[in-house]
């Protein structure tokens, strides 16, 4: 019988980045799918992205709701839109285009008391953290973000413990890093206390690469991981077949690289990464 923990500790980590493509999504599924399948962790994986690729996924319907619904005041309990995966211990709450109107304005309801729709909206993820925390339903939130600073992902920056920000080194130049420092800095005045680390994602053996590896190492202002992801066809492929890159092929680079990262970052959070 799965050991029934407290999750006081309970860690809410949110995968950002406003570059899109960077692996945001390959890294929420797999780091899910780790801690789930070989922590024998807790997680619930929501889906914050309109696009939705965190739910196809995990062949997550947008029936009976989505977290637009959380926002929009059309559900009041996250439990009634968790579903369950194949995998054991692992649950998400799927996402999809209605999620986008949260953007437009006007879309928030505005018979909520304690501040504007806004306000509120932007507080729903920390409810729903708090929620989870009361019902020692968790060991691990896990955040999958779009690419933009969307009512959901500032909603989901307040609510994290720990942000994870994928970088691909190879389309690292000035301008990306000035870009990366204004993320940060925009996550930091959203949340101020939360822990913030790099991870690179998709590094190959190339120049480029090094080069923009070295420099992130060298310049960036938050820990980058030691532990990088490398490039390998093996991701698309388990994408593809809607496998995390552990199940699909466990001896791959990236299966690996994944394994090893999620055991560097529970060895110490992001303190153990290189400043
Ligand atoms: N380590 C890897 N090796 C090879 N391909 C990868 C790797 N990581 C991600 N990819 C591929 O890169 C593409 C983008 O990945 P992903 O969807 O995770 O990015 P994203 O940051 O979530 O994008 P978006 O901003 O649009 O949500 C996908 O086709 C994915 O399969
Ligand atoms: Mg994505």
């Amino acid at each position: 019988m799965r050991q029934k923990r407290r999750c006081e500790n309970m860690k809410t980590i949110s995968i950002v980045n406003l570059k899109g493509g960077v692996g945001k999504t390959v890294t929420a599924v797999n780091l899910a799918a780790i801690l789930a399948t070989e922590y024998n962790a807790r997680v619930l994986l929501i889906d914050a992205d309109h696009q939705g690729n965190a739910s196809r996924f995990y062949r997550i319907p947008a029936e009976p709701g989505t977290l637009a619904d959380l926002f929009e005041g059309m559900c009041l309990c996250y439990s009634d839109l968790v579903q369950h995966t194949i995998y054991r211990g692992l649950d998400v709450i799927p996402a999809d285009m209605s999620l986008a109107a949260l953007d437009l304005d006007g879309s928030l309801p505005d018979d909520v008391q304690g501040g504007t729709p806004r306000d509120r909206a932007l507080r729903v993820l920390t409810d729903l953290r708090d929620a989870v925390i009361e019902d020692d339903a968790y060991d691990y939130l896990i955040i999958d973000c779009p690419p933009a600073f969307s009512v959901a992902s500032i909603s989901a920056v307040a609510a994290s413990s720990d942000i994870v920000i994928p970088v691909k080194p190879g389309a690292f130049e000035i301008d990306g890093m000035a870009e990366l420092l204004r993320q940060i800095d925009g996550i930091r005045r959203v949340n101020g206390a939360v822990q913030v680390g790099v991870l690179l994602t998709m590094w190959h053996n190339a120049d480029v690469v090094r080069q923009g590896e070295d420099w992130l190492r060298a310049n960036c202002p938050v820990p980058v991981f030691q532990t990088r992801i490398r490039r390998t066809d093996k991701v698309d492929e388990s994408t593809f077949a809607r496998e995390p890159v552990c199940q699909w092929s466990p001896t791959s680079a990236a299966a690996r690289d994944y394994r090893a990262w999620v055991r560097e970052y529970l060895g110490g959070g992001t303190d153990g990464a290189q400043g």
